[in-house]
């Protein structure tokens, strides 16, 4: 299939627009709802299938398996990509030679035997989106969008954010010979992303604001110059994001896992995620769709509170958590989210700091390891489990979104000891002291003296709890 045959639907109103007719904030004219990308083939477009609104003849459901099986084996860039595997989906730019991408995808899925049995369940999954080239899940969506981007002859882009999607947009935009301009909140990012938008030479602007300040700056200068904003309310970056699905159900030979687990910032992966199932679903490739719940940390959490109340009233907080990626309170997406829980059949929960911390080390122990914001993922899934809305047998798959080494920081305070103060430590029990004590692994500082470091790995051995080849 070639050619870029789609249109914008408003998903509030329901308008639909033609694909260059959004206004510079990819907001709806009329009522200032969030744009979808919609095909021919889209039942959210089902009204208008008729007035030839995108052409182009899909494939069916087993010729597209092949076809994406049959490019795995391909040179080419756009087949090696783990998101333009799958073009025939997301059809939305014209030439494909110029796609600007950096092999993202791709992502390994991971089994987590331990930590499937510290949350209580048989079979736990994670789809390692941190596996991407710049540690996060945005690469997929920053090479739908800046494809985009490039295609329409914008020579700036420019983004908000709590730093993974500053990094990838820097790096695509480099890639792309564009110029990139990133807003992040001043000393609320970790080092590793704001090094990463640094290298690969974006206008780096740190605001005295939050996540939530930047966004509101970011708006003025798209309004004012000719900016092409690649934050998540562009649909196109959710074209991208919408690709694990394909991947993860791929990789589980076409299998539909029975719960996937997302953590919510901004909320715009989870509504992705949930449009790649369902369009699989619409075109005959899968034959039900998982239920996705979000997980968000407690000092961040407007969806959760969405959730909890009967009227169904969303109210922006001022967000707070060491798990700065999705330190959020007015989430951008939130209505698509919510429909996605809605209409999957998902939950919504919260977690602590010190959930997120124990998780987070959980998974780094299993050999993978994660970002914070990832790690709410595991903390929600133990939740979910003794709320009953997890059963044991039930297949997981937790959605890993940026890479270990993105905060390192947070890592090596955790281990040693020096994440929480002593009232966050005070109100640990007895049992949740025990299991971090078990994971905190802080590093030992020796003298350079064999029989020292003999003797001290020698002491370790004799605590340590799993047996041991003897020493010889
Ligand atoms: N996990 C990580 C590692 C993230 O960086 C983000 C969002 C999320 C989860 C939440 O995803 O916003 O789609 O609900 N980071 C954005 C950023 C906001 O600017 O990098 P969401």
């Amino acid at each position: 299939m070639s050619g870029s045959a789609h249109q914008l639907r408003c998903t509030e109103c329901g308008v639909v627009i033609e694909k260059d007719a959004a206004s510079s904030d990819f907001r709806c004219v009329r009522c200032s709802g969030l744009y979808e990308v919609v095909y021919a083939w889209s039942s959210a477009n089902a009204g208008t299938r008729s007035s030839g609104a995108a052409g182009g003849c899909l494939p069916n459901a087993s010729a597209l398996r092949y076809l994406w099986e049959e490019r795995r084996t391909s040179t080419l860039a756009v087949d090696q990509s783990g998101v333009w595997r799958f073009r025939d989906l997301l059809p939305i730019v014209d030439d494909m030679d110029r796609v600007v991408t950096l092999r993202e995808g791709n992502t390994p899925l991971y089994d987590l035997p331990r930590c499937a049995k510290a949350a209580g369940v048989d079979w736990l999954l994670a789809k390692h989106q941190g596996m991407n080239p710049t540690g996060s899940f945005k690469d997929t969506g920053m090479t739908a969008a800046l494809s985009v981007a490039a295609e329409r002859g914008f020579e700036w882009v420019a983004c908000a954010s709590t730093g993974n999607t500053s990094a990838a947009m820097a790096a695509y935009a480099a890639r792309a010979g564009l110029r990139s301009i990133v807003f992040i909140p001043e000393g609320k990012i970790a080092w590793g992303k704001l090094s990463q938008s640094m290298d690969y030479g974006a206008l780096t602007i740190q605001l005295k604001t939050d996540f939530d300040g930047c966004v509101k700056i970011l708006g003025e200068l798209v309004r004012r110059f000719p900016i092409y904003l690649l934050n998540s309310v562009n649909p196109y970056r959710l074209e991208g994001q919408k690709t694990p699905a394909f991947e993860m159900v791929e990789q589980m030979d076409w299998q539909v896992p029975e719960h996937i687990i997302v953590p919510g910032g901004n909320l715009a992966n989870s509504a992705a995620l949930g449009k790649g199932f369902s369009e699989m679903y619409q075109l005959g490739l899968i034959a039900r769709r998982p239920k996705i719940s979000v997980i968000q940390a407690e000092g961040a959490n407007p969806l959760y509170r969405w959730f909890m109340d009967e009227n169904r009233v969303m109210r922006p907080v001022t967000a707070e958590t060491r798990a700065t990626a999705i330190r959020i309170g007015n989430p951008a997406s939130w209505r698509k989210a919510a429909a996605v829980i809605d209409e999957l059949g998902g939950w919504c929960e919260q977690v602590s700091e010190q959930e997120i911390a124990l998780a987070k080390a959980e998974i780094g122990a299993e050999g993978v390891g994660c970002e914070p914001a990832s790690a709410v993922t595991l903390a929600g899934l133990k939740k979910l489990v003794a709320l009953g809305k997890v059963t044991r047998e039930e297949r997981v798959v937790l959605i890993l979104t940026g890479h270990t080494l993105k905060d390192s920081a947070y890592t090596i305070d955790y281990h040693r000891g020096e994440l929480f103060g002593e009232r966050e430590k005070a109100q640990l029990t007895a049992e949740d002291e025990a299991l971090h004590a078990a994971l905190r692994k802080p590093p030992t500082v020796l003298e350079a003296d064999a029989s020292l470091v003999l003797r001290a790995i020698e002491s370790h051995m004799g605590r340590s709890q799993i047996s041991q080849p003897q020493l010889v």
